[in-house]
């Protein structure tokens, strides 16, 4: 979270005063207002506020129709959530290596593609786009769902358009280790009236039907899912966040520029599928060897993100040991439809091996020319 205060004070103050803290009023209506502005932002037909990202992801995977007895490709890199979400339907998470970009590699997602498959998740972790151009190629090839996890990369683009918008559905995560934030908070963008209508009635099965008009014009009847509704506090905090969004991405993107040019040559940086379109939440450098990248971390404090101990497969617990449920029968791993899915912990040594030679360092959009150029000295002495 970057940037928060009189803002977002003033708009939690006024829903206060209004009374009105839940999503369907009659009063300030954060949470249409904040969807319908959303939906002009993203250029999208549906936005759905939603209690977190995974709830975003989980819900999206429901309305595209995936269960039990489907596939459901996920990188080697990603925050644990985005597998947790497909256990939560009843599939099952295939786990794909990364490339030097650190993102989905596309030509092993063929290597994982079978009959099973029904969907394909990619990340775009730390702020950079996936190779969105192959990935949507190779699911028409095969018909597949793609759901983009776009919760480390609201404002990101990918060759002119924004993040979480190109494939079938996105995901949007709001916590407080995002870009922007409420805290917590999630939201699934789709121009698929079948994924929003299912998405919808999932997050919120105990009300959604009950108050207001929010089934009009549906054809899909209620069903029992979750609930993943927001409230009109969080919305008028995201309303003056989202406000704020593309002039932080611009001053990332400034500064991570002044950074570079103050860095001069000799640096070699992870590639990135669009230059232009990263939001610049962090700069990563990639090394020769483990070692160099250690050492590197070290002394400028970096994060190596095949050691973060969370953003790696082989740090998933839960999914590795296959505990996916607390009730034996609620377990999809246990269930016969789904064992064909086997893991373990050296299954993508290609990102394990590139993850841990590359080093991240964070970004701030509020840098001064100062901040930066100590940042490059800091930088330049670590490798000295
Ligand atoms: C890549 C990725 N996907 C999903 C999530 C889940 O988001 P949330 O914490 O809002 O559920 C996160 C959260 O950190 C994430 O980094």
């Amino acid at each position: 979270m970057f940037r928060i205060g009189k803002e977002e004070i003033d708009a939690v103050a006024r829903v206060i005063n209004s009374k009105q803290l839940f999503k369907c009023n009659d009063g300030l209506k954060e949470t249409e207002n904040c969807e319908r502005e959303m939906r002009e932002l993203f250029e999208i037909d549906h936005a759905v506020l939603m209690t977190s990202g995974k709830a975003a992801l989980v819900s999206a995977l429901i309305g595209m129709g995936i269960g039990p007895g489907d596939e459901v490709i996920i990188p080697a890199y990603t925050y644990i959530a985005t597998a947790i979400a497909v256990v939560a339907t009843g599939a099952m998470p295939v786990i794909a290596e990364v490339d030097e970009t650190l993102m989905l590699d596309p030509q092993d997602i063929e290597n994982k593609i079978n009959e099973r498959t029904k969907a394909i998740i990619p990340v775009h972790m730390m702020g950079y786009p996936c190779d969105m151009d192959s990935i949507m190629k190779i699911a028409k090839k095969h018909n597949l769902f793609v759901l983009e996890d776009a919760c480390q990369a609201n404002g990101a683009k990918f060759r002119g358009q924004r993040v979480g918008t190109i494939g079938d559905a996105g995901a949007l995560s709001f916590n407080f280790f995002k870009i922007i934030s409420a805290g917590e908070g999630g939201a699934l963008l789709t121009d698929s009236k079948e994924i929003f209508e299912k998405a919808l009635i999932y997050h919120d099965s105990s009300a959604v039907a009950y108050f207001g008009d929010q089934m009009k014009d549906f054809s899909t009847e209620p069903f029992c899912g979750t609930e993943f509704r927001v409230g009109e506090i969080t919305s008028a905090i995201l309303r003056q966040q989202f406000k704020k969004l593309d002039g932080i991405v611009a001053d990332l993107r400034k500064n991570k520029a002044l950074l570079k040019e103050a860095l001069g040559d000799g640096f070699d940086y992870t590639p990135c599928n669009d230059d232009d379109g990263e939001s610049a939440i962090a700069i990563t450098f990639r090394f020769k060897t483990i070692e160099e990248c250690r050492v590197f971390a070290e002394k400028t404090g970096a994060t190596i993100p095949g050691f973060t101990g969370k953003h790696v497969y082989n740090d998933w617990k839960p999914i590795l040991e296959k505990r996916g449920a607390a009730h034996p029968l609620m377990d999809p791993f246990k269930w016969d439809c789904n064992k064909n899915v086997s893991y373990s912990e050296d299954m993508c040594q290609k990102s394990l091996e590139i993850l841990k030679r590359s080093a991240h360092i964070f970004m701030d959009a509020d840098w001064t020319q100062d901040d930066i150029d100590a940042m490059a000295e800091k930088i330049k002495n670590a490798v000295k």
